[in-house]
């Protein structure tokens, strides 16, 4: 078996496709197997260092969103960046804990907290609570006077601004689950006296995910600093303003043409100008995605009754957004450019017509063994998948110019059943 190369070249995104962060691709899906999930370190730092140079001069900390991509090498990446997190789960935060991000960096959102996770995110010390109902905020003062401890809070907006992307990544419509009406938080600080163990002063919003557009960020930005100049006004110190994650990339190379991150940065300074409080960001695919690729290769074509087939040994397993948001995602097959073109559906071996991972597709013609590269599969890849059809989860690998490394081991059969077993103990309740 050959070793992957280390070129000369140590750029992540070598003139070849078939290179990654000046490594041979095939030579690595020769060495871990497919599918796999492989990510560029040095991409990520390109990405990581983009916005901190862009938010230069204000008060502001990254807190990456460990859901895109919760591997611990990727979290290791963002802690030795100085990087915070934003968490969603308990499981979260052990991870993020885990891998060396510290407490007192990370936020904790999401709607359904429970008691269990609100402790131990107390006892851990997590820097903040963006809280999206009263309920949850009753439970973090209950949870808190429990321990004797002060938990910081931001109220979640919900600013009933329509994100403009796919309906199930959308988060800031008043129909939508997440935070609070501007109504409802403005009394949750009027009446936050009464709050004894949480101090309730920032604000966090949230719209949306995969935004292409500038335009609903900023009226988002805009209620969320009406709503901070209100406030201030009325006399709450509002320490923290939350924008959020959400920023987008590209999928499919020269139709998606995302936000630039200056213009970005330059529309939360404007938005939160003469704000002196902390500002904080949660992206999470703008950080990771466009630096991961899945490989995988074909197992056959298959010429239906009406459509050509391109069988790959990736599934939704290892990549659900094509399933579940009709998501593109652009592929390469790692072969001779000179091949004729052909049009596949691109299919993966689960038992659902929805293990599609794209339909029509062109591309140079391929055969049984060729290796095809599914691209800006770096966040929501890894992260969402699953063992249907008792499919083992994939490797994960970690580049870093020229060299390579196993951060996730191709799970076994004996790892993707422990935990299971049969039904010996019966007992009562
Ligand atoms: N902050 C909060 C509170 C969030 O709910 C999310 C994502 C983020 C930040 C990070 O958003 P990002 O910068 O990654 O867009 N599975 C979907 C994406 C779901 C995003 C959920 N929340 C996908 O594959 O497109």
């Amino acid at each position: 078996m050959t070793a992957p190369t280390a070129h000369a070249d140590p750029a992540y995104a070598c003139a070849d496709e078939a290179c990654l962060d000046g490594v041979e691709l095939s030579a690595l899906a020769r060495r871990v197997g497919t599918p796999c999930h492989v990510y560029s370190a040095s991409a990520i730092r390109q990405r990581i260092e983009a916005p901190q140079k862009a938010l230069h001069g204000l008060d502001a900390r990254i807190c990456y969103a460990a859901k895109a991509n919760s591997n611990v090498a990727i979290l290791q990446l963002m802690a030795e960046a100085g990087l915070g997190a934003d968490i969603v789960s308990g499981g979260e935060l052990w991870c993020c804990l885990h891998a060396g991000i510290p407490a007192d960096r990370i936020v904790f959102s999401g709607v359904g907290k429970t008691a269990e996770e609100i402790a131990d995110a107390l006892d851990a010390g997590v820097a903040r609570f963006n809280v999206e109902s009263a309920d949850e905020l009753q439970l973090l003062q209950r949870v808190a006077a429990e321990r004797n401890v002060i938990a910081r809070a931001s109220a979640r907006i919900n600013p009933d601004v329509d994100a403009l992307t796919h309906a199930k990544i959308s988060t800031g419509k008043s129909e939508n689950k997440f935070g609070v009406s501007i109504d409802e938080a403005r009394d949750w600080f009027t009446n936050g006296t009464a709050l004894t163990h949480v101090q309730l002063d920032g604000l966090h919003v949230h719209i949306g995910s995969q935004m292409l557009s500038l335009d609903p960020i900023r009226a988002a930005l805009r209620r969320v600093s009406e709503f901070w100049r209100e406030l201030a006004a009325a006399g709450h110190t509002i320490r923290s303003i939350d924008v959020g994650g959400g920023l987008g990339v590209c999928y499919r190379a020269g139709h998606d043409h995302p936000v630039s991150i200056d213009d970005y940065a330059d529309a939360i300074r404007e938005a939160l100008a003469g704000y002196d409080g902390r500002i904080l960001l949660e992206p999470g695919r703008w950080l990771v995605a466009e630096a991961g690729v899945l490989l995988t290769r074909v197992i056959r074509i298959k010429r239906g009754q009406q459509r050509q087939f391109l069988i790959l040994d990736a599934a939704m397993t290892e990549l659900i957004r094509p399933s579940l948001y009709d998501a593109w995602h652009d592929m390469v097959p790692l072969v001779d450019k000179s091949r004729p073109l052909q049009t596949y559906d691109v299919v993966g071996p689960v038992c659902e017509t929805g293990d599609t991972f794209a339909r029509d597709r062109t591309m140079p013609e391929c055969k049984a063994g060729d290796l095809v590269m599914i691209k800006g599969t770096g966040a929501y890849g890894a992260s969402m998948a699953s063992t249907y059809n008792s499919r083992p989860l994939a490797a994960e690998v970690l580049l870093d110019q020229g060299r390579y490394a196993v951060v996730r081991r191709r799970q076994t059969l004996e790892e993707m059943v422990a935990g299971e077993q049969a039904a010996h103990d019966w007992e009562a309740t």
